[in-house]
This record gives C-alpha cells, sequence and structure tokens, in this order.
C-alpha cells in the first residue's frame, strides 16, 4: 500500500497512419507555428516528406530542424537554444524520430527556462517550467523517450553521457504510428527491442516500481516476449510491429514512473567506451544483472515468468525465477543482436566499473545494490574478458 505520483503525456493517439493527422492535431492544439526537430536522416531520405507536404497544405506555418546527426552534445544543444530562441519564434515544437531526435525536440521546448548552458541543468528537477506544448511521433520502437522526463545529451570533449531530468519534459501529446518502423532495418528492429526490453525488466524489479507501473512493465515485458523476434524476421509483420510500438511506448511509462536500474547503470559506460549503441551494450549486460538480481525479488522474476508464458505448476520459486532468466536469454539470442566486431579487454573493466558506480540515479533504483566489486564481476563477466 505504497503511495506514489503516475505521470504520462496528456493525449496518446494509435494507429497505422496516424502521423499523416498531425496537421489536424496541431490546429486542434492551437499552435501557429511550430518547429518540428526531425531525424538527420529521416529527413535526408525524405521518409516523412508527406508529414510536411500536408502541413503546407493545411497552411500551417513550421520551421524544420534537423541539424543534430547523431546523439546530441551539450554544445550542440546549447547553439540550437540560441539560434533558435525558441520561446519569441514557434509555440509548440513536434519531435520525429528515434531516442535522440525526441530528447533534442524536448530540450527545445523547455529553452525558455534554461539560462547559460544545458550543462547547468544535467540532474534532476533542475528545470522547471515547460515553455510550449510538445507533439512527439517516435520512428523507432525502443527508447520510450516519447514518454519519459529525460533527455540524456553527451559531453563532447569527455565523452559521457549524463541525463537532463524533469517532469516539464515529458511530452503533452503523442502519435504512435507503427507505419513508421515497417522500414526499420533487423538490426535496429533487434538493438532498439532490447533496449525496450531492458527497461521493462528493470523498471518491473526498481525499488520504486509501484502497482501502477508494473501494469506498464509487464504488459510490456509480454509484448515483447512475443513480438520482437516476428518484428525482426518480417518487418513488414503489422501486427509484430504494432505490437512493438506499444511496448515501447509501455516501456517509456515504466519509465516515467519507476526508472531503470543496473543493467542501464553499466550501459552508458560500456556503450561510451566502445562506441556501441544503447540496445546493444544492454543486450550483453541484461541476463547477467538480472542473475546478480534474482536472490533479491525472485516472487518478481515469477511474475516475469508468468508474463512470458513460462509454466510454473509444481515449481519452486526459484526455479521458475531460474526459468524467467532462461527465457530472457533466449529472447536478446534469438533476436540476432550481433556482438562480432567489437574485441572487449580486460584492462578496459576497472575503468568501466569505477564509472558504472557513478550511476547513482539508476543504482538506486536496483534492487540490489551493486559494488565496484560486483560491477567488475558483471562486466568480467558479460564481456567474456
Ligand atoms: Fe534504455
Amino acid at each position: 500500500m505504497k503511495d506514489f505520483i503516475f505521470k504520462m503525456p496528456r493525449k496518446i493517439e494509435v494507429g497505422f497512419s496516424k502521423s499523416r493527422d498531425l496537421s489536424k492535431i496541431i490546429k486542434e492544439m492551437k499552435l501557429n507555428k511550430v518547429l518540428i526537430v526531425v531525424d538527420y536522416n529521416l529527413k535526408k531520405m525524405g521518409i516523412v516528406d508527406y508529414i510536411f507536404n500536408n502541413l503546407k497544405k493545411a497552411n500551417i506555418s513550421f520551421t524544420v530542424f534537423n541539424n543534430i546527426k547523431n546523439e546530441p552534445t551539450i554544445t550542440e544543444i546549447d547553439q540550437a537554444i540560441n539560434d533558435l530562441n525558441i520561446v519569441s519564434n514557434f509555440d509548440g515544437v513536434v519531435g520525429i524520430g528515434g531516442g535522440s531526435t525526441i530528447d533534442v525536440a524536448k530540450l527545445l521546448a523547455v529553452s525558455g527556462s534554461i539560462k547559460g548552458s544545458i550543462r547547468d541543468y544535467l540532474g534532476i528537477n533542475l528545470i522547471k517550467e515547460s515553455s510550449v506544448p510538445t507533439i512527439m511521433i517516435p520512428t523507432t520502437s525502443g527508447t520510450g523517450a516519447e514518454v519519459t522526463p529525460n533527455a540524456i545529451v553527451k559531453d563532447p570533449v569527455e565523452g559521457w553521457k549524463k541525463g537532463v531530468v524533469s517532469s516539464f519534459l515529458i511530452p503533452d501529446l503523442v502519435i504512435l504510428d507503427p507505419e513508421l518502423t515497417l522500414s526499420l532495418p533487423a538490426k535496429v528492429t533487434a538493438e532498439t527491442g532490447i533496449d525496450a526490453f531492458t527497461h521493462a525488466i528493470e523498471c518491473f524489479i526498481g525499488k520504486k516500481s509501484n502497482t501502477m507501473s508494473d501494469l506498464f512493465a509487464l504488459s510490456s515485458v509480454r509484448l515483447i516476449s512475443k513480438n520482437l523476434l516476428q518484428a525482426v524476421k518480417d518487418g513488414s509483420n503489422k501486427e509484430a510491429r504494432y505490437n512493438m510500438t506499444l511496448a515501447s511506448f509501455y516501456g517509456g511509462v515504466a519509465i516515467t514512473n519507476s526508472g531503470t536500474g543496473g543493467v542501464h547503470a553499466l550501459a552508458y559506460p560500456l556503450g561510451g567506451k566502445y562506441g556501441m549503441s544503447h540496445g546493444l551494450s544492454n543486450s550483453i549486460l541484461l541476463a547477467d544483472v538480472m542473475e546478480f538480481n534474482i536472490e533479491a525479488v525472485p516472487e518478481k522474476f515469477v511474475k516475469i515468468a508468468e508474463v512470458m508464458g513460462i509454466k510454473s505448476d509444481g515449481f519452486s520459486e526459484k526455479q521458475i525465477a531460474k526459468e524467467a532468466l532462461n527465457k530472457i536469454k533466449e529472447v536478446i539470442s534469438n533476436s540476432g543482436v550481433n556482438l562480432s566486431r567489437y574485441k572487449f579487454s580486460h584492462k578496459d573493466l576497472e575503468y568501466l566499473a569505477r564509472s558504472a558506480v557513478e550511476e547513482t540515479r539508476l543504482l538506486n533504483n536496483n534492487p540490489r545494490p551493486i559494488t565496484y566489486l560486483d560491477a567488475l564481476r558483471i562486466y568480467k563477466k558479460s564481456l567474456n574478458v
């Protein structure tokens, strides 16, 4: 009977081709001049040109911003805030893309309350108000950025990634259009899908979880265990894409109301050090961190087993939890995430473990404390060095 607060976007529109209704939604929100932050490659390849054409037809005044190519750096965000002068020039921000693009859109939409550099707002609740309303349209199924109060930025000199966390970053309106994910390559589908899987599992076992965040986290685990493989094997499978779009969003709702933990804490330094995608770094660590966590919350792994369709009659809690772990491993390996191009080195272990234990925001939510030595052992096992 825990007290909790539950947060999510004000409105969510779900369905194939829903992104074609953007102009109608913008008009309903009474926005007159919007900034559209779009993924660099999506714009270059013309994939979302139909959205721009629809806006022109509806006489909506808009400016497209697609200057940030990869993970946004502090310098790039500061520059964009300075150049765009959001509060004077726009009354709404739309984000169309993967997690990085949506994070940029979220930060630009609160830029009226940022004085100086975004560097001074890294951490929790330092942004105190929103500036303009936001509409987010994710084009991958993984990050859940369209729901979360987080925006991840990179320090261009040090190489680390840190989060700006504030309720004012939670978008106002979300359009979930699975059609946008139909052309995602298998590799991206697998890596982003495992990221969503990690969100769902970590949020469910997290110390900050509550009965409402659990509904979303477990639904996400169920949907991913049933649909990820199909979406990877056959990207045109509409039902699998629809379910993965929902699963990713549910994972994001779980992050907003619970939070991730040890896998993400260990994945960030790994991704930074070896330049690998966030989903890939999660996929390396997920099973081993969960094996470490089982003894703290075995009953939660029984629930995870249940939603993944594992028969539990006649088995002990310990056996069922072990089966849940085996199924998690199976989902990861069947998804086809590929690590063959990475060579991990034993000499990096201490740096990685030192960096991971600094991720206190995430580690505090992990059901079992992770010390420096624990992190070292987990990395050693996961990286096989
Ligand atoms: Fe993640």
